[in-house]
């Protein structure tokens, strides 16, 4: 395939420079928004302008994800519902990029089945969009680039959504293979960006007035793992924390296997990294941890626990959890209950076990019925609900500094943004001050937000 740079320039002179709008929808991780980022800084070098209507589109871009069935299902569907959209305009080039692309079935069942997609831009395959839609508009039917690149990430403009929260990924890939997930089929092995490339993204980010810079990787603490005893993830987050400028610095996900002290001491010492930690635990079960491959039991986890809120009592933790993985018990189940009652997480993410084909959970035996998992789901989902309304009242009299997010739905004048704990905190004030930090006197608590008001000097 061309280079990407020959490839827009032959691309330019076949549209003159203005092949119209695109419209570029990520699914999925946040690590796959910023792929999404990266999609229409590409396609804005091309000449592209950028539509939220797909309506209007000449480009179709879904950045899609493989991690449960359901979200497949919904890029098929919309997919799907597309055709007539090309029948309307067929000059409609519609493309399917990110993780569903690096299984073969379903890099089959596209190319099959959904004869309307002409693009398939693989997950590391970002800077082969110019050469594909140049190949499709040359002729070819189905342009596809699904090869695993190592050096994608680097020097790939980007179009950031917001002007004062940005992404960083850190690394790309995984190495853990817990027993039920696709990511590390779809998104290769670990590769660590080079701490250099990093600190002058993050540096850069900082002047141009960014307040939260948030480092992604599938499991940030393995970041360094292959580069050679160079750095660890703790000494990046140091080297970070230095950097002049008031800025936040958050980071997930975390692997409970490698939450090391040395990290504990690094949240702790550094005041720009954000005083929460996203610990995914899965599951409070020590023998379905086992079975998913998770190398830690639920005491190892409690273990961590117990350090951080020993040096902070109040300290802000949240989580992931599956429900549901083959043949868990009522038993097995309890234990997440219990987990989740002991550590108190300020918020959960909790999703049904979902099968994906190719992993080992797939191949295990399931005599848990669909109609127990939805109530179990249903149940763990109240039982956090009085957990977060208790937990919040923690904060109720005390001032939390909060990034403002943007206006609080459904209440005029009002404003919602994140504290340092990443808890949502609304407030009154003036769009002004989106964007910006503003300190909160905390007056009340929900279950999924707390209220306050805006504090004023001389208050
Ligand atoms: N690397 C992160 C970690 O280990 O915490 C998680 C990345 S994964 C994209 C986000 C979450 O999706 C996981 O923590 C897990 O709870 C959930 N997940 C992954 N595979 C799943 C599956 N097959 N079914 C249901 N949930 C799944
Ligand atoms: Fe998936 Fe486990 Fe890797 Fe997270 S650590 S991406 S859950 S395999
Ligand atoms: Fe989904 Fe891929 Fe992220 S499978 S969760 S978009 S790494």
């Amino acid at each position: 395939m061309l280079k990407s740079a020959d490839a827009i320039k032959r691309l330019r002179a076949l549209n003159g420079g203005a092949p119209g709008l695109a419209y570029v929808r990520s699914f999925g991780c946040q690590l796959n928004v910023s792929d999404g980022e990266k999609i229409k800084g590409v396609l804005r070098e091309i000449g592209y302008g950028l539509t939220e209507d797909e309506n209007e589109a000449d480009l179709i871009i879904l950045n899609t994800c493989a991690v449960r069935e359901s979200a497949e299902d919904r890029v098929f569907g919309i997919v799907g519902s597309m055709k007539k959209l090309k029948e309307r305009k067929p000059s409609l080039i519609i493309g399917i990029a990110g993780c569903m692309t690096a299984q073969s079935h379903i890099a089959e069942k596209i190319r099959k089945s959904y004869p309307q997609v002409d693009l398939v831009v693989g997950t590391s395959a970002i800077r082969s969009l110019p050469g594909l839609l140049l190949e499709h508009m040359e002729g070819a039917a189905l342009a596809e680039d699904i090869s695993e690149y190592d050096d994608f990430s680097e020097a790939v403009p980007q179009i950031r959504e917001s002007s004062f929260k940005a992404s960083v990924p850190i690394m790309f890939g995984c190495n853990n293979f817990c027993t039920y997930c696709i990511v590390p089929y779809v998104r290769g092995r670990e590769r660590s960006r080079r701490p250099e490339d990093i600190i002058s993204e993050v540096e850069e980010l900082v002047k141009k007035g960014y307040k939260e810079i948030m480092l992604l990787g599938q499991n940030v603490n393995s970041y360094g793992n292959d580069l050679e005893g160079e750095i660890t993830f703790p000494e990046l987050l140091r080297k970070l924390n230095a950097l002049e400028g008031d800025f936040i610095i958050r980071f997930m996900s975390s692997h409970p296997k490698d939450a090391s002290d040395e990290l504990i001491d690094a949240i702790f010492s550094c005041e720009k990294v954000a005083k929460h930690l996203h610990l995914p635990v899965q599951s409070g079960s020590s023998e379905i941890l086992r079975r998913m491959n998770r190398r830690y039991t639920a005491e190892k986890y409690l273990g961590i626990v117990r350090k951080i809120r020993e040096r902070d009592p109040d300290f802000s933790l949240t989580t992931d959890l599956i429900v549901g993985f083959p043949d868990e018990t009522n038993e097995d189940y309890q234990a997440t209950l219990d987990i989740i009652r002991e550590v108190k997480y300020d918020n959960i993410y909790s999703f049904i076990y979902s099968k994906r084909s190719g992993t080992k959970a797939a191949e295990m035996p399931d005599s848990t019925t669909d109609e127990e998992k939805s109530c179990r789901m249903r149940e763990l989902l109240e039982v956090q609900r009085e957990i977060s309304s208790e937990h919040y009242k923690r904060f109720i009299g005390r001032t939390m500094r909060v990034l403002v997010d943007g206006p609080a739905k459904k209440k005029e004048g009002w404003l919602t943004g994140k504290s340092s704990e990443f808890i949502i905190v609304e407030f009154p004030g003036d769009a002004s001050l989106i964007g910006q930090f503003v300190n909160v006197r905390i007056t009340g608590a929900m279950n999924w937000a707390v209220t306050g008001e805006p504090v004023t000097k001389g208050d």
